[in-house]
């Protein structure tokens, strides 16, 4: 038999259970997405960062299963034979009975394989497939909603793939299915129908009506138990989706939430809870040196600065190294994001910024992808004028070099009053001139499709934050996912993140979101004034901080991230894939009845540094001084502040989204 002892011995700093070790060899896993090589929110980020932990243990035999987008593939897919047997034989009879099935490696961390689906070419089979879903479910699908369609020839799919697999394994337990959110699961609910020999877990990323239900502004949390589903989903026109999703969780063998909040969500909104929580990790790069990622915070704070000169041209009378970048990102759900509150806070941080007179200015970047066609023209004329200033001034170095050289060639300085000529004097006076502009510094950095119901834009007329001169708060609204090959911002999402001082995200519904705080606004249990208070508090607080405070909020915050690393976190997951195997083939693969709980006795490895609240620092950071905002703080010593921190633990650190424990050890966190 499978099921062995129960060991909490760590090793190495990671924990051990020794029944956790499925004889992977003799296995598939296959993880199923709709965001598998396909960005649309936090599920890709899940996928992506999670897939070299689970290739480091599943090796050849683990494989993705998500739609073919050509536009994806083009940049993420290599195309390979698949080296499994079975794996090819089950592709080439899809194949030959009309299908597009593609096989790859996602070139990304763990190089896994990738199974992808064109959902287009089986278009045809839409009716058919949507009938037997019927027959199985009772679940009909209105034709105009394409996603429930498209998840249903997904689905279809993929159980298809699963069966001819399956059927030349015999009867021998060999496959694992890992199905993400209602838009996989139509796969799983047919696969459960037809009885196939394959484990299946289940995770939601969020629940439909949770989504729906807070994006209308209902006291969400403080009501679980008082809604009438069947008749919320109903209303919303997404009876059809929910009963999808509430069919796959009650289906699989497993069920997994990403956090406990959503785990009571769904035990009110689904009607079951989930039997582990899975929380999402990161695959945290290590640094060699500590100041090596504070290097990259000035370097893509640089590329930041060069894009705002742009686009603040003729404005540009503020002082940039005075200038704080905030920003919040993700999917467009502006109340559920907490883009609402946000932008209340920043008009109340303008006021509070302006009658304090303070020299300090922030920009707030908003992330968030919305239609639109392409960049607006006044964007890109501020990147060109900027462009031109910079080649004006090249020029003229030039020409100013050379002259100087060969006037210290002859033995003379120069008069410097003569050294340039009335040309260059006309092309700088032209230049100047370029800069003059008649309007203010776009909110928008795109032609919006919907510009006069966006809700951004609406609550920035709103509240009236035009980029004025006056305002220390000025906005840049981006409704597009960053990239490195943008003109206009070329920088990845990370490096935005690290070239900025400080994410704001005050959702009101997140499951897990991408995003760690080291400030929490409480958002339940008070009212959404005091909430936005609180917050704007938060900000302005932070914009008090001295550069030095903030190298060593810095700091706290990197050696915290640890903590989120899918090293540790990924254990969720093999416990979820190993509770699956023994409810599917209980004969096979026993899990000790006694044993506690496996995500119990998990311990984290104890971060370097214990911070007290950020506010505290302010007061305790010894030698403050003005003169701290100089260049002698940079050359701060990380490790002197580790060590300070070391010694001066005085609270804990837990991961909110993680179950609580009952037992705590000196220097651990167990939970
Ligand atoms: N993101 C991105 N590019 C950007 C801005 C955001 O890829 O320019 C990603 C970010 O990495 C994060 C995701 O968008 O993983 C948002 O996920 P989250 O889980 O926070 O929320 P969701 O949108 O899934 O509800
Ligand atoms: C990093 C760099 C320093 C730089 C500082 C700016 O720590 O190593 O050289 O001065 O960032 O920090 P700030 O918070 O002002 O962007
Ligand atoms: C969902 C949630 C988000 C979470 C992501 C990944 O999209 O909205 O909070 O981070 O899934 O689990």
């Amino acid at each position: 038999p499978l099921a062995r002892s129960l060991s909490m011995t760590s090793l190495n700093g990671l924990p051990q259970w020794e029944d956790e070790d499925l004889p992977v060899e003799d296995l598939l896993l296959f993880e199923i997405s709709w965001e598998v090589t396909n960005k649309v929110g936090g599920i890709y980020t899940v996928i992506q960062t999670k897939a070299k932990t689970t290739a480091d243990e599943w090796g050849e035999n683990y494989f993705l299963i998500g739609p073919y987008f050509e536009q994806n593939v083009k940049t993420q897919v290599e195309f390979c034979e698949p080296p499994n047997s079975a794996v090819k034989k089950a592709m080439d009879t899809m194949i030959s009975q009309g299908c597009q099935v593609f096989f790859g490696r996602w070139l990304i961390e763990g190089s896994p394989y990738v199974l992808l689906f064109d959902i287009g070419s089986a278009a045809w089979n839409l009716d058919k497939w949507k009938a037997e879903f019927w027959e199985v479910s009772n679940i009909g699908i209105p034709f105009h909603d394409r996603e429930a369609n498209d998840a249903v020839i997904f689905g279809s799919l993929t159980s298809w793939f699963l069966k001819e697999l399956s059927c030349q394994f015999d009867d021998k337990p060999s496959i694992i299915a890992h199905f993400h959110e209602w838009q996989a699961g139509v796969g799983l609910i047919l696969s459960r129908s037809q009885k196939l020999p394959v484990a299946t877990i289940f995770t939601t990323h969020a629940t439909l009506l949770g989504r729906y239900l807070c994006a209308a502004s209902i006291d969400f949390y403080n009501n679980l138990d008082q809604f009438d589903i069947d008749k919320e989903a109903g209303e919303r026109q997404i009876y059809h989706r929910y009963c999808m999703e509430r069919a796959s969780v009650h289906c699989a063998h497993v069920f997994t939430t990403v956090s406990q909040i959503t785990a009571t969500e769904a035990e009110h909104m689904l009607k079951k809870s989930p039997d582990v929580v899975t929380p999402n990790g990161l695959n945290i790069k290590k640094f060699s040196a500590m100041h090596e990622f504070q290097n990259l915070h000035s370097m893509y704070k640089a590329r930041i600065q060069e894009f705002i000169r742009g686009h603040f041209y003729g404005h540009l009378d503020f002082d940039l190294d005075k200038t704080l970048f905030f920003f919040i990102a993700g999917r467009y759900e502006f109340s559920n994001k907490g883009a609402d509150m946000f932008l209340e806070a920043l008009s109340r941080l303008n006021f509070l910024l302006r009658v304090h007179k303070t020299d300090i200015t922030v920009i707030v970047f908003f992330i968030m992808p919305a239609k639109t066609n392409n960049f607006n023209v006044e964007t890109l004329k501020g990147q060109a004028v900027r462009k031109q200033l910079w080649d004006t001034a090249q020029s003229v170095k030039e020409k100013f070099g050379r002259k100087l050289y060969n006037a210290l060639l002859r033995g003379e300085i120069p008069d410097l009053n003569k050294i340039l000529d009335r040309d260059d004097i006309t092309i700088m006076k032209r230049a100047i001139f370029s800069t003059q502009r008649h309007c203010l510094p776009p909110v928008t950095t795109h032609n919006m499709i919907d510009d006069s119901n966006d809700p951004i834009l609406n609550t920035i007329r709103r509240i009236g934050l035009f980029n004025n001169r006056t305002d220390r708060v000025k906005v840049i609204l981006h409704p597009e996912f960053l990239s490195s090959t943008s003109p206009l911002l070329p920088l990845d999402y990370e490096e935005f993140v690290r070239g900025c001082h400080l994410g704001v995200f005050p959702s009101y519904y997140e499951p897990w979101g991408y995003t760690p705080g080291i400030y929490i606004v409480d958002r339940r249990f008070r009212s959404p004034d005091e909430s936005c208070n609180q917050l704007t508090q938060f900000l302005y607080s932070f914009c008090q901080q001295n550069r030095r405070q903030r190298i060593i909020q810095r700091n706290r915050t990197e050696r915290l991230s640890d903590l989120l690393d899918w090293r540790y976190l990924g254990r969720y997951y093999m416990h979820a894939r190993h509770l699956a195997l023994s409810r599917t083939f209980p004969d096979k693969f026993e899990l000790e009845p006694n044993a506690p709980p496996k995500t119990e006795g998990f311990r984290f490895p104890r971060p370097s540094s214990v911070p007290p609240s950020p506010s505290a620092s302010q007061h305790s950071s010894p030698h403050h001084s003005e003169a701290e905002d100089e260049d002698e703080d940079e050359r701060y010593d990380e490790d002197e502040e580790a060590e300070r921190d070391r010694q001066n633990i005085k609270s804990p650190f837990t991961l909110g989204a993680l179950p609580q424990g009952k037992k705590k050890q000196h220097g651990e966190y167990r939970n």
